[in-house]
């Protein structure tokens, strides 16, 4: 059920970034959507306001045991000046997936679409239209209860904020360097792998970061139990072309299953290209690199859209892939999918929305 949205408009608008220049998650927007739940009450009060702090108890359950989930989605400004969603339901319903793991109620479909697009109404001078710019959109969902026993809370805060960026990856479309990560790992089975949630960021953060030292853009996460098939990257899936056949990693419960992933296996199929899903080991990969079978490898993000992989390092050996230069499926992928994204090609397969 849609439930009337209270806007208040800001008095002071917030200083827009230079466009051609804008970072990744840095500049927000004027406005913010924000919605409560309390069991046996529901959702309520859904509103949008300006964009600023929210008063919490610091007794919040969301600030001790990291009850929270959230999602990636952008808007995208058309040649034409329109504004559109891109497949926002997928996101909508993988939110209450994740939510379901960390027993969090879902936000009603319609509602949640509503609040979209009421938001994108209200802060449509924020889309931009610069070159591989878009709105990213950032729904998430905090546990309010106020207590420290650990238990799942009743109450919940559900927002929406929203941000102009340009390339996620500093190197744009230039290919980046990732480290194969042998010895944490991001999820496993059974855990919170499926769902979008903070917990699985903040367990990447230390493989990350000596990564970011030794000159990495990402860590590539292994499995969690033999530390054999290759996973993910956290911010994004992961393919491969080898020896002509495209690769990626089965959903085996503790990968994302990434829309912009599940996306690129359809506009593969519509270019006669099928997507092998399975598991793949890192010995397959490393030996694919080293027999020069290993053609291509890109990632594929909300964020990071499709982002050639350039180098692989996996204990302390480096493989060039493609001579370091984005290959002819990962350019065409990008093409394919960012044409649709920003309207520059017909959207055959329906996955636009306007606003
Ligand atoms: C996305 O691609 O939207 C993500 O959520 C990945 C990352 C920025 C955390």
């Amino acid at each position: 059920m849609v439930q009337d949205i209270r806007v208040e408009l800001t008095k002071n608008k917030r200083v827009k970034p230079d466009m051609k220049t804008v970072k990744f998650g840095k500049s927000f927007s004027d406005h913010m959507f924000l919605m409560n739940y309390e069991e046996g009450k529901g959702w309520f009060d859904p509103r949008i306001v300006p964009y600023g702090p929210v008063e919490m108890d610091m007794a919040c359950m969301v600030f001790h045991y990291g009850q929270e989930i959230f999602e990636g989605m952008k808007a995208y400004r058309t040649s034409e000046g329109k504004v559109q969603l891109f497949r926002p339901t997928e996101n909508i319903r993988r939110m209450a997936i994740s939510g379901e793991r960390l027993v969090m109620p879902a936000v009603d479909e319609d509602m949640f679409l509503a609040a979209l697009k009421k938001l994108l109404e209200v802060d449509a001078e924020w889309v931009p239209s610069e070159e591989a710019t878009s709105l990213y959109i950032r729904p998430f969902m905090i546990a309010t209860d106020v207590g420290l026993g650990v238990h799942a809370s009743k109450s919940y805060l559900f927002s929406i904020i929203t941000c102009p960026v340009g390339s996620y990856y500093p190197e744009g479309l230039n290919p980046i360097k990732i480290m194969i990560e042998s010895q944490d790992v991001r999820a496993v089975r059974g855990g919170t792998g499926i769902a979008k949630c903070g917990g699985n960021y903040a367990a990447s953060l230390r493989a990350s970061l000596l990564a970011e030292y030794k000159g990495y853009s990402q860590v590539l996460w292994l499995d969690g139990v033999e530390r054999k098939y290759i996973e993910e990257v956290g911010s994004m899936n992961i393919m491969f072309k080898v020896n002509g056949e495209v690769l990626t990693p089965s959903l085996t419960g503790s990968v994302l299953a990434g829309i912009t992933r599940k996306s690129c296996i359809e506009l593969m199929k519509t270019w006669g290209i099928d997507v092998t899903e399975r598991l793949i080991t890192v010995d397959e990969i490393v030996e694919a690199a080293e027999n020069g079978t290993l053609e291509e490898v890109w990632g594929t993000g909300t964020a990071a859209v499709v982002s050639p992989v350039g180098w692989l390092t996996y204990k302390d050996k480096t493989f060039e892939i493609g001579g370091g230069k984005i290959g002819t499926l990962t350019q065409k992928l990008y093409d394919g999918l960012t044409g649709i994204q920003w309207g520059k090609v017909p959207d055959t397969l329906g996955w636009t929305v306007p606003v």
